[in-house]
């Protein structure tokens, strides 16, 4: 992967992208929101649209010029209705959180209800945090998992919204790692008179090969990035029906948004193209098998994992009772001197801070596009245990260090 038009004008950004690719190459990218996007969707968002401003929709624009904009929107909008079986699909959100800033914009009005998950027990900063702009706009209480469990407590829910009685509540989550039961929550929802935003950022790829049930046709609204589980362009997406067609559009843009950036449109057009080739769904399904794996190996080693496994692409290890003495940080710091690049992450009942949680999120959408197998999974799980029980021994790092390299070298990358 060249760089040589950057590199005629500016060598530090040059070497800064291509330090970049190999660090990608050599290294284990385990944050279970990232993945390696085809350098065909690269391509495609390193292109002439960048240029382009394209205010408005295909067919009506605030500029002239826009025919092959137009063509590319309308393609990425055709796959994506394909892909998940929406009526309407806007493909214009800037990322996930723009996806849902329109759903609450459009259908919110400053002071209305949400109700959502918790951020310590796998929700996101975008449903109600603080520190986000609908913690500040909006009313907000949260759900839990069940402490027992680590599963959604879909009963604790349904009270919690009989007695808050809010205007929309918010499902899907980022350190989540079992399956979601969307009609369960739509039943939750209707029965106190509430919009359902069902938030797919993580999963958008397993949902549309259909290795996770959709809640497309079930909530009011689904909400996506685009660039994490389906590997295409960088960006979000909203999905709906006809009925919010308009409100939704208009919230996008000129709501929250001015020109759409059309070179990330195209990269979402040509990963969906590629989402819709039958392999992407065994990528999908082996995702999930490898996170499984990655799992039982963990567990295998005494790692006690948030709900005791996974359905999904990603596992959340709660190191308090394995690790006392080693915190999130701690791990992730130690795995990213060996090459293992994950996140600290917060887990349900959390005694840390934030800054500094208990757990490590650890996800398999980047392992499986450059060829990662269970037993590879598995081997991932052995080096994981070697550095979090020794996380200050230079020499188990060291060895861990080589591994990892080995496992890169048979499992190549961008060549
Ligand atoms: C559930 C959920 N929603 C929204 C987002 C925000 O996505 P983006 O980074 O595309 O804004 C994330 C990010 O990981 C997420 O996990």
């Amino acid at each position: 992967m060249d760089h040589d038009h950057v590199r005629e004008v500016d060598p530090k950004v040059a070497d800064a992208l291509e330090s970049e690719v190999d660090r990608q190459r050599s290294t284990l990218q385990m944050i279970a929101s990232e993945n390696h996007a085809s350098r065909a969707v690269i391509d495609a968002q390193g292109s002439a649209l960048t240029n382009k401003y394209a205010e408005g929709y295909p067919g009506s624009r605030y500029y002239g010029g826009c025919e092959y904009a137009d063509e590319v929107e309308e393609l990425a909008i055709d796959r994506a209705k394909e892909l998940f079986g929406a009526e309407h699909v806007n493909v214009q959100p800037h990322a996930g959180t723009q996806a849902n800033q329109a759903v609450y914009f459009a259908m919110l009005e400053p002071g209305d209800k949400i109700l959502s998950l918790d951020l310590n027990h796998g929700g996101h900063l975008s449903h109600g945090h603080p520190a986000n702009f609908t913690g500040q706009l909006y009313e907000v209480e949260q759900y839990e998992v069940d402490p027992e469990t680590g599963y959604i407590d879909y009963d604790g829910l349904a009270e919690h919204a009989a007695e808050f009685e809010p205007d929309i509540i918010v499902s899907g989550y980022s350190a989540y790692p079992r399956e979601i039961e969307w009609e369960r929550i739509q039943t939750v929802a209707d029965d106190v008179d509430a919009l359902h935003l069902a938030d797919i950022a993580h999963i958008t790829g397993l949902v549309a090969a259909g290795v996770h049930p959709s809640p497309v046709g079930v909530a009011d609204f689904v909400t996506g990035s685009t660039h994490k589980t389906i590997r295409s362009g960088r960006g979000g997406i909203v999905m709906t029906s006809e009925e919010f067609a308009d409100d939704i559009d208009s919230a996008v843009f000129p709501g929250g948004q001015g020109g759409p950036l059309m070179h990330n449109v195209a990269g979402k057009a040509v990963g969906f193209k590629e989402a819709l080739e039958p392999e992407f769904e065994e990528y999908a399904a082996q995702t999930v098998a490898n996170a499984e794996a990655l799992g039982e190996s963990l567990s295998d080693h005494g790692f006690s994992l948030v709900s005791g496994g996974t359905d999904n692409h990603l596992v959340l290890a709660d190191l308090r009772e394995s690790h006392p003495d080693t915190s999130g940080g701690d791990a992730e710091d130690a795995l990213e001197e060996a090459g293992i690049v994950l996140n600290a992450n917060t887990v349900p009942g959390e005694t840390r801070s934030p800054f500094d949680p208990s757990g490590i999120r650890a996800g398999t959408p980047a392992l499986t596009t450059r060829g990662f197998d269970e037993d590879d999974c598995r081997t991932v799980g052995d080096l994981i245990a070697r550095v979090v029980d020794a996380p200050e021994d230079e020499s188990v790092i060291a060895e861990v260090r080589d591994e990892v390299r080995r496992l890169c070298d048979e499992n190549s990358l961008y060549e």
